[in-house]
């Protein structure tokens, strides 16, 4: 066990760098910092903010939240090059806490196929990345990638290395999800035994998905002796995606008595933070899923039912408000006022700002106006929306739908833009959904590829919002809005008009930063 951890694993947070970097999943500045609040709320204890060498976008969302996230460490990801590294110093240190994170592949593998590098110069490289790292900041993690397919004698001497050159925390990664629990705890144990100084730094295990064990491996590397879990909100990531953040949690929690240690985790916040995640990414969570799916804590069967009444704890192994998952569900009307929205809003885990809170109440007196009753579901999307829809430059004015079982579908709708203008259009299509978002188009002058349509209910019931996600290509970038509505065509019209925005907005600020990242990071 560590000597500087006895009892603690601490909590490294990469949905913004890892996650972020998965298909679909980029998020704007203004995005991260909301992801990044809701992680300081958790009390994660480092984020890592992004690769700001990666692109200019990567650069200026690390620079944001190191300027404006206290609390946890702020860390920037580098290859083993003074420019990268550089890059992140200038990123991270306005932040009180920050870390750099170097890393260089150590496996056969990526050793001949991808750095052409022979074992000895990867150990210098990653020697000088730490030492070049250590003279800005004392915080320093270094990461083997693909340690798990690396062979083990070499990778205990690349450990060793870095650590004499300064390292503070050691990271095991398993890059391809290939490991398995009983053999990646031997492979720390190995570590533990083998490397000079190892109980001086903070070993940390980072697992990825690829055959659904990235959790169990990285409990067992816990239970070997690692004191830092890299993970993700939803376990979103490359691939199949990274070890879930409140699956990971709520393990240590829940079997504190086998595993002995815990985490600084508030996790009354995990179900809100894992929410506002998946409405950003537009990754829904599965219904099953653990922890904080809509069915982690419903019992259907009767006899499950009845063991339950007489004792939750005889199906039940967490109890749902330890995750953030109210009880009550309290149901608001129309005539609930700001005091009660307020409140339930930060019953459900969620800070809003005044002029947040102040467009959250609005629209939730609009929808109390078509809905009978409110659930928190319908409160959440509602804070979620707010949050992410509402940055412009086109809002929709008016929409006017005729559609019907032999006719042809045609809408009318009407955009504003922050300039003052305001346009009409219309358009027929092939159903409603297609004549709304054609309207828009022409209206915004902007035409894009839709790749994906995707509609969800948020409650149950007639009068129930539907939520929608479509994604679109445009110039080659791939885009993603949401809409909500007790309306399912208006709620499309309005996630395809945030992803005309995004474009728009992008298009303003004249650089197709996902572009240039995808560039920049081509053959890590
Ligand atoms: O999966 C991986 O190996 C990584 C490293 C950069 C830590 O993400
Ligand atoms: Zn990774």
């Amino acid at each position: 066990m560590n000597k500087r951890a006895e009892d603690r694993v601490f909590i490294f947070d990469t949905s913004l760098r890892d996650g972020e970097q998965a298909p679909g999943c980029s998020m704007t500045l203004r995005e991260k910092l909301r992801v990044a609040a809701a992680l300081r709320e958790l009390k994660v204890d480092v984020i890592e903010a992004g690769f700001p060498a990666a692109s200019p976008g990567d650069f200026d969302a690390v620079q944001a939240i190191a300027g404006e996230i206290d609390g946890p460490i702020i860390c920037g990801l580098a290859r083993c090059n003074p420019t990268d590294i550089e890059r992140v110093w200038n990123a991270v240190r306005s932040a009180d806490r920050h870390r750099i994170h170097v890393f260089v592949a150590t496996s056969e593998i990526h050793r001949e196929h991808k750095l052409q590098m022979a074992k000895e110069e990867i150990i210098k490289s990653a020697v000088s990345a730490v030492e070049m790292a250590k003279a800005h900041c004392d915080d320093v993690e270094f990461s083997p990638e693909d340690a798990s397919r690396t062979e083990l004698a070499y990778l205990a001497d690349v450990v060793t290395a870095v650590i004499e050159a300064g390292a503070t925390t050691v990271n095991i990664p398993d890059t391809v999800g290939y490991t398995v629990p009983d053999e990646f705890a031997e492979l720390f144990r190995y570590l533990k035994q083998h490397v000079p100084g190892i109980d001086d730094i903070v070993l940390s295990v980072h697992c990825h998905d690829d055959l659904g064990m990235a959790v169990a491996n990285s409990l067992a590397a816990v239970g070997a002796g690692a004191r830092q879990i890299e993970c993700t909100i939803n376990g979103i990531g490359e691939r199949a995606g990274n070890c879930s953040l409140e699956e990971v949690v709520m393990a240590l929690k829940t079997r504190a008595e086998f595993f002995g240690v815990g985490t600084g985790i508030d996790t009354r916040k995990l179900y809100p933070t894992s929410r506002l995640v998946a409405s950003i990414t537009g990754m829904h969570i599965p219904r099953n899923k653990a922890v904080v799916g809509e069915n982690a804590f419903a019992h259907e069967a009767g006899i499950h039912q009845h063991g339950m009444l007489k004792n939750a704890a005889t199906y039940e192994i967490m109890l749902p408000e330890d995750v953030g998952i109210s009880q009550s569900n309290l149901v608001l009307g129309k005539h609930s006022g700001r005091h009660a929205f307020r409140e339930r809003v930060r019953q459900l885990g969620f800070e809003l700002d005044d002029d947040e809170l102040n467009r959250a109440f609005t629209d939730f007196k609009s929808l109390a106006d078509r809905k009978k009753e409110l659930f928190d579901a319908d409160l959440e999307a509602i804070i979620m929306n707010t949050g992410t829809g509402i940055q412009g430059p086109w809002q929709l004015d008016e929409l006017n739908i005729t559609a019907g079982t032999g006719k042809i579908a045609a809408a009318a709708v009407r955009l504003s833009h922050a300039d003052g203008q305001t346009i009409s259009e219309a358009s027929v299509g092939d159903g409603p959904v297609e004549a709304a978002f054609k309207a828009i188009e022409r209206a915004a002058g902007v035409s894009a590829d839709l790749k994906n349509f995707e509609v969800r209910s948020v409650t149950v019931g007639e009068d129930a919002q539907g939520e929608v996600t479509v994604t679109v290509e445009y110039n080659g970038q791939s885009y993603r809005g949401h809409g909500i509505s007790t309306d399912i065509v208006e709620a499309g019209a309005r996630a395809y008009l945030e992803v005309i925005n995004r474009i728009c907005r992008r298009q303003e600020t004249g650089a197709d930063r996902a572009a240039e990242k995808q560039q920049s990071i081509a053959g890590i």
